[in-house]
């Protein structure tokens, strides 16, 4: 099948308890990981770009490398979804160019500003047949070249999403809950230790997520920062000669949670990195003579592809759904 949009993905993911993964694309392995595992698990998926993978890549090679998957994967529904359009002409480009879905994030902006900004955005994707995410309220962490201290961060206000979402008309909206971009995504002192030492992050606010799905009823919700940062790969790129301290992510259970409450989608993308450091890391230290890429690659792409799997499976439920 063609690309799709996210409608048809939403609604059923919503209807079904489970949510779609949406995982950030940079090059080829990444997009064969992803895919490889979706089409043996038979999931939906959204590939996403964001303005960074656009500047290290180039826009046509991208969609051209997601159009390559959706010619191997012809039995999966696949979106292609702008991640974190920084404006107007940038959603635009991407409307043009071949995505079916695509994020404004206006929200670092004042509300009648991102309001402004998402319904431009709306109008124009809409009649283009692409859909629209929108945010609001900040996430804490680094996002392209936007870095947000924990103390700017700020939890969407429930009272805010009804106003929102029918003055602009987006598909689907990304609030804050307490998820945070990159592999820090907390600091030690916002954390406790459990009993081996590990870092346990301050716990997803529920309540919020559940106050703003009973003002939207039916309406497709959005985690980003969602990345669990999996410690056996921590573990490997420092023993591998890695330094990465105190690196924590979202514990895999509460987007479990959040995938069978109104969460729809969510991102993805530090964990693929990491596999991918981890193992390319490994590699070199274990066969310090080779040097073809694609003997270190290979192995870098399969694990992506396991990590995907177990992702489709324990954490999003999304595994058969396509
Ligand atoms: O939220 C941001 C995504 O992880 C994309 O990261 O801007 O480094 O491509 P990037
Ligand atoms: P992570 O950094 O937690 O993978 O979040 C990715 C993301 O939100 C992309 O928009
Ligand atoms: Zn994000």
């Amino acid at each position: 099948m063609p690309l799709v949009t996210t409608t048809e993905m939403f609604k059923k993911a919503y209807d079904g308890g489970y949510a779609i993964g949406a995982f950030n694309v940079n090059n080829m392995e990444i997009v064969q990981g992803i895919t490889e595992a979706c089409r043996e698990e038979k999931a939906p998926v959204i590939l996403q770009v964001s303005k960074g993978a656009r500047a290290y890549a180039n826009h046509t090679y991208l969609v051209k490398l997601v159009e390559a998957a959706v010619i191997e994967c012809p039995e999966i529904p696949i979106a292609l979804h702008l991640d974190h359009g920084p404006d107007f002409e940038t959603c635009k480009a991407c409307i043009d160019g071949g995505f079916t879905s695509v994020m404004i994030d206006a929200s670092s902006k004042p509300f009648a500003e991102n309001i402004e900004i998402t319904k431009k955005v709306v109008e124009y994707a809409h009649d283009h047949g692409v859909v629209v995410e929108a945010e609001l309220g900040t996430l804490a962490g680094i996002e392209d070249d936007v870095k947000v201290a924990a103390h700017a961060a700020s939890y969407t206000r429930p009272e805010e999403v009804e106003e929102f979402v029918s003055k602009t008309g987006c598909d689907s909206l990304a609030i804050a809950i307490g998820t945070s971009h990159g592999a820090y995504k907390f600091t030690a002192a916002q954390c406790t230790r459990n009993e081996k030492g590990i870092l346990v992050p301050p716990p997803l606010r529920f309540d919020v997520l559940e106050e703003v799905s009973r003002r939207l009823p039916g309406f497709p919700i959005v985690l980003h920062g969602s990345s669990s940062v999996p410690q056996n790969y921590v573990k490997l790129i420092n023993e591998n000669g890695g330094k990465m301290p105190d690196a924590v992510g979202i514990p895999e259970e509460q987007l479990r949670h959040a995938a069978e409450l109104s969460v729809c989608k969510i991102n993805i993308d530090s964990d693929l990195r990491l596999a991918m450091t981890g193992t390319i890391r490994e590699f070199f230290n274990e066969h310090p003579d080779k040097f073809d890429p694609r003997e270190y690659l290979k192995p870098a792409r399969a694990n992506i592809k396991e990590l995907v799997r177990h992702k489709l499976v324990d954490v999003l439920g999304c595994a058969g759904k396509a």
